[in-house]
């Protein structure tokens, strides 16, 4: 997907006042932030994740969170719990115990797609760890919707340690 012909994307542009040096667009496959290293205080990442359909591309962007971010940095970020509605209402079956799911939407939000699913908490916590990131916290938030139950979400909070 080309971010920048999607209509969020074109809207965004719009805006007299956002200047595209500050806020650029990355196009899919565009792993590398355009930042020096410890450009950030804090990053946040909300339901971002699920959409890159490769462990290894979601590992490198993690990474990349950790170089953009200034030691002592914080980062919050936000995917979808295994159990998931997404997954377990809507995965195509077999779902896999791990990776890139199939997932069919029905009623209002009809589409087919594919998210990345990770395996459990410690397999969030792992991603970020592996990064260098400390975790303070791996919470969760859930949300009725529409019809479903079950909108589970980790909350990473981490930080980059001072010195790493
Ligand atoms: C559920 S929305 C979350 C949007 C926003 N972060 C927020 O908090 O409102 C998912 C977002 O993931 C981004 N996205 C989708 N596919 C992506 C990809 N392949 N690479 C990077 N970002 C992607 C898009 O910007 C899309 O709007």
């Amino acid at each position: 997907m080309d971010l920048e012909s999607c209509t969020p994307a074109r809207t965004f542009r719009e805006q007299p006042d956002i200047d595209p040096e500050r806020f650029p667009l990355l196009a899919d496959g565009q792993d590398r932030l355009p930042f020096a290293d410890g450009f950030f205080e804090s990053v946040v990442s909300n339901q971002v994740l699920n959409f890159i359909l490769s462990r290894k591309r979601i590992d490198r962007v993690v990474g990349e969170f950790h170089r953009v971010l200034v030691p002592g940095g914080r980062l919050i970020a936000t995917v979808m719990a295994e159990d998931n509605y997404f997954f377990t209402e809507y995965g195509v079956p077999p779902v896999p115990e791990e990776g890139v799911v199939q997932v069919r939407l029905r009623g209002r939000l009809e589409r087919e797609d594919y998210y990345y699913r990770f395996r459990d908490a410690a397999d969030v916590r792992d991603c970020f760890e592996r990064q260098g990131f400390v975790l303070d916290d791996l919470g969760y938030f859930d949300y009725a919707f529409l019809d479903v139950s079950r909108a589970r979400h980790y909350i990473v909070l981490a930080r980059r340690p001072e010195a790493g």
